[in-house]
């Protein structure tokens, strides 16, 4: 149920002119579970992430966490992450849109250099949320995706100025 949600982010993200936006369905990545961390960087994923100035990372919630997978994922790259911006839409199908499992991701995205905004999205009872054809019921979602996504616009503007013109001192 995580894919209506990317699917309607991108959507999204598409309406802002100047955007280009590449949904990344990290089931289909084909990363070995024998090792972990940059020794199994996947080179797409890899470059994906160096062009990349904002992160929306739609995130299910899974006993009370984040996904093993998703972890798994991130852990896969590093400097390609420092200060890019990032954002997360919570997914669950109990009432609490994913809270729990952002609130344990957000001390590992600034472990890799990721700049947390202040908004998130929240899907709860997911189920609910799209009809059969994947089309979001409640359009009450749309102006906080908007808020949310303005927000994430002015983190990965400004934080692609600094990395262009402000160097560590
Ligand atoms: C292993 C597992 C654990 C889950 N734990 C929770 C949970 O703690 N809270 C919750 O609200 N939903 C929980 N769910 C429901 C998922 O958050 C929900 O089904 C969501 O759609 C999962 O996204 P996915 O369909 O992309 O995997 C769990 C689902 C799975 C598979």
């Amino acid at each position: 149920m995580s894919l209506p949600v990317a699917r309607l982010m991108v959507r999204e993200l598409g309406r802002r002119p100047g955007i280009e936006t590449e949904l990344i369905d990290i089931a289909r990545l084909p990363l070995p579970v024998n090792d972990a961390g940059e020794a199994i960087r996947d080179a797409g994923f890899s470059s994906r992430m160096s062009r990349a100035d904002a992160l929306v990372i739609v995130s299910p919630e899974y006993n009370h966490g984040y996904s093993g997978l998703l972890k798994h994922v991130l852990d896969s790259c590093l400097r390609e992450y420092v200060h890019k911006g990032a954002g997360v839409v919570g997914v669950s199908a109990g009432p609490f849109g994913g809270t729990r499992g952002i609130q344990d991701l957000l001390p590992v995205l600034r472990e890799l250099g990721l700049v947390t905004i202040f908004w998130d999205v929240n899907f709860s009872t997911v189920q609910n949320a799209f009809d059969e054809a994947g089309e979001l019921r409640d359009e009450a979602f749309l102006p906080r995706i908007d808020k949310f996504l303005r927000e994430l616009f002015w983190m990965a503007r400004t934080l692609r100025y600094g990395r262009e013109h402000i160097a560590l001192e």
